[in-house]
């Protein structure tokens, strides 16, 4: 069988708004690398070769980031959405892309722990028109929600609100050609989009197979603050320790990543943390649980649980940060000078905690 993947890299990301103001939300880096790459490489790990990026008003940047995908030893074709009008209606602006192939649809913005690997095999083993993913949740209203009855999915709906069950469908979808039918005979959601959830919904109704696989490894569709969050910390938990930068008198503990040219003087940093490429980190405390990108420069400041991006810089903060994402080239800064007053320039939909 041969079988296509199709990374779902649209959408405006206004759960992670400012940040999404400026950047697609599939290259915010977790552990110093953009979510989208965790993706291509699960879908590389499972032997896909041929992979399509759907992409909308970010298209330039995504490009730009992931290229021709030679560097995963994978062929990457972009397609491009006209709009953000569902994750059914990107499998519509792909159907010449994937053609009579199988495919393995993936949301660019989704981390799941132990890869596809032994699922893409299941799929091509036992050859049901779709193999959909769940995972219990506490929030199930947040998702496409499915109901099973014998280890049978019975219903599919997307974003109950009186959910049926606990199940969220994770991100991350396997189908044979029969979804084209499918896709194009759903109307659109109450929200305006063509729902998979529906798609899938129209194969079970017309009664063709469906196979349930409850997730038991961590999953992450990191298109929230706190999901984020997370995400950096589960990712950073599994990763090994590995000091190539320069380290002068610092006290370093757990696992810890120091990027090559990055320099560490005078601090403590208790693992797991990773330090990007030429970063400088004078003086300060890092905590468990932090990414610092490439060239950043951290002085004077504690830092715990939070993702500082590239460029940016935090000086003499007194208290310590935590719980937090910094964007791009930001400067968290103490002024010396008089007036002694707070002073801000933030983006649209930024938001700030003081102590
Ligand atoms: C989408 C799907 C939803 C699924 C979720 C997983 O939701 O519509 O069924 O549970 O991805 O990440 P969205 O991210 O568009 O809100």
């Amino acid at each position: 069988m041969n079988l296509k993947g199709l990374i779902l890299s649209g959408g405006t990301g206004t759960r992670l708004r400012p940040i999404t103001h400026t950047s697609a939300k599939q290259l915010v880096p977790v552990a110093n690398k953009p979510v989208l790459f965790y993706g291509i490489e699960a879908l590389r790990d499972a032997g896909i070769k041929d992979i399509g990026i759907i992409v909308g008003d970010t298209a330039a940047e995504i490009e730009e980031a992931a290229g021709d995908g030679s560097r995963w030893g994978v062929k990457i074709t972009y397609i491009s959405q006209e709009a953000p009008l569902g994750l059914a209606h990107a499998v519509l602006t792909a159907e010449q892309f994937l053609g009579n192939d199988s495919f393995i649809m993936y949301l660019g913005d989704n981390l799941l722990r132990d890869g596809i690997s032994d699922l893409v095999e299941s799929f091509v083993k036992n050859g049901p028109e779709a193999l959909i993913l769940l995972q219990e949740v506490p929030n199930p209203e947040a998702y496409g929600v499915a109901e099973c009855r014998d280890g049978a999915v019975v219903q599919l709906v997307e974003k109950p609100k009186s959910p049926k069950g606990n199940l969220a469908l994770v991100g991350i979808y396997m189908f044979t050609p029969a979804i084209h039918e499918c896709t194009r005979a759903i109307k659109p959601s109450a929200r305006g989009e063509l729902e998979i959830t529906d798609a899938i919904q129209c194969l079970i109704d017309k009664g063709k197979r469906v196979e349930p696989h409850i997730v038991q490894g961590w999953w992450k569709d990191t298109g929230k603050l706190e999901d984020m969050l997370e995400a950096n910390r589960l990712i950073l938990d599994s990763l090994e320790g590995d000091i190539q930068g320069a380290v002068l008198d610092s006290e370093i503990h757990g696992r810890v990543i120091i990027e090559a040219g990055a320099s560490v003087s005078n601090c403590t940093v208790r693992g797991p943390v990773i330090i990007g490429k030429r970063a400088v980190v004078h003086d300060s405390y890092i905590g468990p649980y932090t990414s610092i990108d490439c060239e950043v420069e951290i002085r004077n400041s504690e830092i715990e649980h939070s993702i500082i991006l590239a460029q940016s810089k935090v000086i003499d903060l007194h208290g310590r940060m935590e719980g937090s994402l910094v964007g791009k080239n930001v400067r968290i800064l103490r002024l010396d000078h008089k007036p002694q007053a707070y002073r801000f320039m933030v983006g649209d939909n930024s938001w700030i905690g003081i102590v």
